[in-house]
């Protein structure tokens, strides 16, 4: 089921303003201009291929998100292709020389079943050569341990309304999953809205073991988006993997 972050129109409206551009999605634009044929995988609002069609990209762009209220925002442009949904009801064969996952949409594979279905639609829908860049968090540095009440963020939009976000992380934190809410309130509506998540913090030895599984090799690991190195204090784990 998809978050309600994502699946209410009010709260996917937002998304962009809480979300904006920043260092990772010019990584991720570095890729795409220079890949004929791309397939983002929880493309969300679609800021990342809108921007690379605007950017002068003239090859085939694609989008999958299973929340449709985010696609409603990424459907103001039409000459990208934008398909409702997630990998399991996937069937691309060969078709795409780069797939991302970007914004830590991997996150969202909970279960291991998830994580391999994925894994599987990924493999099958690059080209021979192809590359899946996607980035994690790093489990090493804890970041849920800052996701708390007093660290809200507020934001205003262009009507002026103050837009704020405050997250609570369930404790105890167990093994790689972390269950937590988002309390968005805003200055226009009754009442807050929550949304519950829940997201995944592979370490690097578990998610190199699942692409191995997956047929999948690593070609280049970077710990920020600088392609500085991956240590134990690295932001993220940020990877770009290829067919075995
Ligand atoms: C944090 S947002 C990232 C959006 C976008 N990639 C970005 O960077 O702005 C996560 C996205 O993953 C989508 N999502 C949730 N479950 C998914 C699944 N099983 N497969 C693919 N995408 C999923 C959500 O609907 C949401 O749009």
């Amino acid at each position: 089921m998809v978050d309600l972050a994502y699946s209410d129109p009010d709260l996917a409206e937002l998304y962009d303003l809480l979300n904006p551009w920043g260092p990772g999605d010019d990584f991720y634009l570095g890729l795409v201009m220079s890949a004929d044929a791309v397939l983002d995988i929880g493309c969300g609002t679609g800021t990342l291929l809108r921007r690379a069609r605007e950017a002068g990209h003239r090859g085939r762009l694609c989008g999958l998100d299973p929340a449709g209220a985010m696609l409603d925002r990424a459907r103001t442009r039409s000459d990208v292709e934008w398909t409702l949904g997630d990998l399991s009801s996937a069937g691309w064969t060969q078709e795409f020389d780069l797939i991302v996952m970007t914004g830590h949409a991997f996150q969202v594979l909970v279960r291991n079943e998830e994580v391999r279905t994925a894994l599987s639609a990924i493999r099958s829908a690059l080209t021979n050569g192809g590359r899946f860049a996607f980035e994690t968090r790093n489990p090493l540095v804890r970041p849920w341990e800052r996701w708390t009440p007093d660290r809200a963020i507020e934001v205003t939009d262009v009507a002026g309304a103050v837009v704020r976000v405050e997250h609570e992380v369930e404790t105890p934190v167990e093994g790689d999953i972390v269950r937590f809410t988002e309390t968005f309130t805003h200055t226009g509506w009754n009442s807050p809205r929550v949304s519950q998540s829940t997201l995944r913090f592979l370490d690097v030895e578990s998610l190199s073991a699942f692409l191995t599984d997956a047929g999948l090799v690593i070609e280049d690991q970077f710990g920020d988006w600088n392609r500085g190195p991956l240590t134990g204090t690295s932001p993220e784990i940020i990877t770009i993997a290829r067919r075995a």
